[in-house]
């Protein structure tokens, strides 16, 4: 297991991150040479990147973080405030109605006063998380941002009441080279390690259904054509297995039920290592 547990958790939420696998990533980690250099190719939380430095500070880890999740971190101490402010004013998910779970709708005045408060704090620091203030507002998985500006539909009061851990946000950097970059413009060579946990066929978003996500495996390919991988995948890459095994022969890690998809099925998920 990783040596600092804090790593497993990222300070803000990010839907598909591995930290499940942080046991097996810092397991494999130990398999590197001295001072590898190791691409998170579809970086996400830098969840992966985390546990890999963490196992082996002598590596040059680099997060490629295409999602600003590294911007959001930065600016984690005012959405702290933020919730901070929208939890006096609308409340959270709690026992209410008889100890039923109830999610208070946001409607009239109040909303009124929600979408003051969203322009007041992106005016303020330029900046507003959208994307986890969604999760505070509505109910069912949902990665569109809010947008401070325009009035929301649907919001619903669940923001959580425990605070958003700051000085983790603050730290989740340290050590790692971050880089923002479209995977195809990364400067991979070989010798180096990858990590790819693609947003390919398992992902319910429609930007990577059919062709693109096609051209994502290809390219996938093509890099582990070039340097020792891991890959994590689901049920669903399965047709992949065979293909993998005869090429790359990598070594097959799989855990069951872990995730729920946006679907609401919990699939198997799968990671190959030929590091
Ligand atoms: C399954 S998630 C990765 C989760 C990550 N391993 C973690 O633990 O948090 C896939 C990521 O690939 C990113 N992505 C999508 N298209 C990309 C592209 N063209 N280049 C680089 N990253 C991309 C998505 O934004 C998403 O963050």
């Amino acid at each position: 297991m990783p040596k600092n547990k804090s790593f497993l958790q990222p300070s803000l939420v990010f839907s598909g991150n591995k930290r499940f696998w942080a046991g097996e990533l810092a397991d494999e980690a130990l398999l590197l040479p001295a001072g590898a250099r190791v691409w998170d190719v579809f970086g996400g939380s830098g969840v992966c990147s985390r546990v890999i430095k963490d196992a082996r500070p002598d590596c040059k880890v680099v997060w490629n973080d295409h999602d600003g999740y590294s911007d959001r971190l930065l600016h984690a101490a005012e959405t702290e405030d933020l919730r901070r402010s929208l939890l006096r004013m609308v409340g959270f998910e709690g026992c209410q109605n008889g100890g039923t779970r109830f999610r208070a709708p946001i409607k009239g005045a109040l909303r009124d006063e929600v979408c003051a408060l969203f322009r007041v704090h992106y005016e303020k620091y330029k900046f507003f998380d959208g994307l986890t203030v969604r999760r505070w507002l509505s109910i069912g998985a949902c990665n569109e941002p809010l947008d401070p500006l325009l009035p929301p539909a649907g919001l619903y009061a669940r923001v959580p009441r425990s605070p958003l851990r700051v000085d983790a946000a603050l730290t989740w950097c340290d050590g790692l080279v971050v880089e923002h970059k479209d995977f195809r413009d990364l400067a991979i060579s070989r010798g180096d390690y990858i990590i790819l946990d693609p947003p390919y066929l398992g992902t319910y978003v429609a930007e990577y259904s059919g062709r693109e996500s096609l051209k994502i495996l290809k390219s996938c390919r093509d890099l582990m054509e070039l340097c020792p991988f891991i890959l994590f995948g689901d049920a669903s890459i399965s047709f992949w297995y065979e293909l993998l095994t005869e090429k790359f022969n990598p070594r097959f890690f799989q855990k069951d039920g872990l995730i729920t998809g946006y679907n609401g099925k919990s699939r198997s998920e799968v990671m190959f290592s030929n590091w």
